[in-house]
């Protein structure tokens, strides 16, 4: 089905199961422990041997010497993979850097070896006899040290990196008031709860992965590369997730090197990672500098506006788009977004949790804080006074499919008794406390991807759906399961949701936010498919025949849907493709948040009192797994404002604070009540589901209404993240 024009009435509009806030399918197998993740699917290999991988010593330099031997002679010990025995490996653009280092290593904790054994303490023994010697060469660890080295990169999947419209320098010289910020963000780690895992066997030629992957038909394409066989023998599964955040998007060394160990040792063999190998030996969201400088009129009109954002990555692999949002979600004749990317020898670093956009706001949203104090005016004001509707960098010939920032502004304002707010800082106490709120806008790019299903119904009318999308704790199995219901008529117990095979039709997978809005809207295309074969059959006219109560009906005419399916069933394969409708429509989803925050006038410590987020993202598929992703999506960013950062050893070139005690991610205790309102909206020139990506908007601005409320209580502007106690304690007012 393409998607070329705005969604005209559908059957999604009877909103009977979608729409409707019904728990999670796989719900009960959570939380019964039935569900199987990636390292535990022992039924289908029984006898797999365990399988330990050892990372490298050093950041940059070359393998002089490894020695398997004295691993090989331990307990129980099956086999060592190394660069020497692993047969011809190749890098797969989709990574960085190779899964397995040697003799070059290309960044610490890389992996060098893979002990394989009959029980994991026998691996994890014989992998500290694995002898390495090294021969270490100085690396790239800094980026502040290496900014002036960042070039532009080349345009990727996000188009040019650098865009320019109108002269930003003589506007933003002409412009009655300026500012001109630099703000710098860590390096994050993704610290899913689940770390990567994976279970592989051969069966003859054929490999089998039980993996733990957001993206299934990438990682066949990715592991068909560096391994060097055909797609077609490639076999992956992963229909649980613990989390991914895009850490998962690719496959990593578990998944390799479990089918390097399992070809070795001639049996199943499952690998995971330690939760102290997740951030040196996976990805990373890579640390950026931020310049954001603004002109405005006196009026609060923003005349010119330009971000330019710093980051590294290793082997200069792609850039961390901190300008996306400022593309997009204001107006202004005069506008500058650029890039530069260092070549830096640190670990991969990849997309997290809305890659760019996540921090991106935390340094715009900021700026617009400081203007509107410059300016006198409300910062909800001056934000709804540069809305714009279409894209400011191309103009009314783009206009967004559709925006609410306004209202989201509006609404949150009214209900968090934003006008209750004092203008000037450090002004309200409570005991001990100082006491200060902060907001910030929210837009997040909506992307839409080609996704395919395959909808089948059965002699008894029940109904499955299978395509290779992935539910990484989302929703995705509940939000499929009520698109099919709705489109064919049935209750939601008679859809069975199957999900992330390699031999299900491919679909768009689980990233970018566009999991939800695409691949149910390639759910949507294949029951179409599935009600015109249905009506053709019983020659009615599949235009006006209606699905309904489990019947479907024509004219005065109606049978049951088992009766439709005949003894033999049916089935359909379709798939959405979203033809130009992203060049035709600005497409975002839009929030506002507002935060109170207590900022102890002795120690800094900083909490969170409320929060309050309003968004608009299209039809709400399912309010439950929405707010969830949003409140979840809120405590990310929370973290990201207060306590996220990954420590760089600049001598050694490593991540220091590679375990949960050390690398801060908010608990239950940091986060208190918060208050998700999701808007009225269709946007139908989002998909035929007129809904929007959710799942990473709730990320993006939270952060910075943090920084702003921590400005409002104390007077301090902090612009270097995380804002962690003892960057204020030197700066409180005097007690
Ligand atoms: Mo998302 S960072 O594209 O998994």
């Amino acid at each position: 089905m393409k998607f070329t024009a705005p969604a005209g009435p559908n059957p999604i509009d009877q909103g009977k199961v979608i729409g409707h806030p019904h728990d999670r399918i796989d719900g009960r197998a959570k939380v019964t422990g039935t569900a199987a993740y990636a390292y535990e699917r022992n039924s289908l290999a029984p006898n797999a041997a365990y399988g330990v991988i050892l990372g490298s010593a050093i950041a940059t330099g070359t393998i002089t010497r490894i020695d398997t031997r004295r691993a090989e002679a331990s307990p129980g010990v099956l086999g060592v993979v190394t660069y020497k025995n692993a047969g011809k490996l190749k890098k797969s653009k989709s990574h960085a850097a190779r899964l397995l280092a040697g003799p070059n290593v290309e960044h610490f904790d890389q992996t060098v070896a893979l002990v394989v054994a009959e029980t994991f303490e026998q691996a994890r023994d014989a992998a500290k006899l694995v002898e390495v010697a090294y021969a270490p060469t100085k690396g790239r660890y800094d980026l502040a040290a290496e900014k002036d080295n960042a070039v532009t990169p080349k345009a990727g999947p996000f188009g040019p990196p650098d865009t320019k419209v109108g002269d930003f320098d003589s506007a933003f010289a002409g412009s009655p008031v300026q500012i001109d910020s630099t703000y710098t963000t860590p390096a994050h780690s993704h610290m899913m709860m689940e770390p990567p895992a994976s279970i592989a066997a051969w069966h003859g030629d054929q490999l089998l992965i039980w993996t733990s992957n957001q993206m299934i038909a990438w990682a066949v394409r990715d592991t068909s590369e560096i391994l060097g066989i055909r797609h077609e023998k490639i076999h992956i599964s992963s229909p649980f997730i613990g989390g991914g955040f895009g850490a998962k998007l690719w496959v990593r060394s578990d998944a390799i090197l479990a089918a390097l160990g399992a070809r070795l040792v001639k049996r199943p063999v499952k690998v995971a990672l330690c939760r102290s190998q997740v951030p040196n030996n996976t990805t990373h969201r890579p640390a950026t500098i931020q310049r954001i400088r603004i002109g405005a009129g006196s009026d609060g009109k923003i005349l010119a506006i330009a971000h330019d954002s710093w980051s590294g990555n290793l082997n200069s692999f792609r850039e961390e788009r901190a300008g996306a949002q400022t593309r997009l979600l204001y107006a202004g004749a005069n506008r500058q977004v650029t890039h530069k990317l260092a070549a830096l020898d640190l670990p991969e670093g990849n997309a997290m949790r809305a890659p760019g956009e996540a921090v991106g706001h935390l340094s715009l949203e900021v700026a617009m804080d400081e203007l509107a104090e410059k300016l006198n005016l409300d910062p909800v004001q001056l934000r709804i006074l540069n809305d714009i509707q279409y894209d400011p960098e191309k103009g009314p010939a783009r206009p967004f499919s559709s925006r609410k920032l306004v209202e989201c502004l509006r609404e949150g304002a009214q209900k968090f008794g934003w006008s209750k707010r004092n203008a000037k800082p450090a002004q309200i106490r409570d005991g001990q406390w100082l006491i200060g709120l902060g907001m910030a806008s929210a837009l997040r790019n909506n992307p839409t991807q080609p996704s395919a299903a395959r909808v089948k119904i059965d002699k008894k009318g029940h109904i499955t759906v299978e395509t290779d999308m992935t539910d990484i704790g989302t929703g995705s199995y509940t939000v499929l399961a009520q698109t099919a219901a709705e489109m064919m008529g049935v209750p939601l117990h008679h859809v069975t949701v199957k999900l992330a095979e390699s031999h299900y039709p491919v679909s768009c997978g689980s990233g970018g936010q566009f999991g939800g809005n695409s691949s149910t809207s390639g759910v949507y295309a294949a029951c179409t498919l599935l009600r015109a074969k249905l009506a053709q059959q019983a020659g009615w006219d599949p235009e006006t025949t209606t699905f309904e109560d489990g019947k479907m009906a024509f004219s005065a005419q109606s049978k049951s849907l088992a009766e439709a399916a005949g003894p033999k069933g049916m089935s359909a394969e379709d798939k959405i493709d979203f033809a130009d409708t992203q060049k035709k429509w600005a497409q975002a989803s839009f929030g506002a948040h507002f935060v109170e925050v207590a900022v102890h006038r002795v120690s800094g410590e900083t909490r969170i009192r409320r929060v309050l987020g309003v968004f608009a993202a299209g039809r709400i598929l399912n309010p439950k797994t929405a707010r969830s992703q949003l409140l979840g999506a809120m405590a990310m960013g929370i973290g990201a404002a207060l306590m996220e950062e990954l420590a760089v050893d600049k001598r050694f070139g490593y991540f220091v604070n590679h375990d949960l005690a050390e690398y801060h991610v908010p608990v239950h205790a940091d986060i208190p009540h918060t208050e998700v309102v999701m808007l009225e909206e269709l946007d139908d020139k989002s998909s035929p589901m007129k809904a929007k990506g959710v799942g990473e908007l709730g990320i993006c601005g939270i952060g910075a209404a943090v920084a702003n409320a921590i400005y409002n209580a104390t007077g301090i502007r902090l612009r270097d993240y995380p804002f962690t106690p003892d960057k204020l304690l030197d700066h409180l007012p005097p007690v």
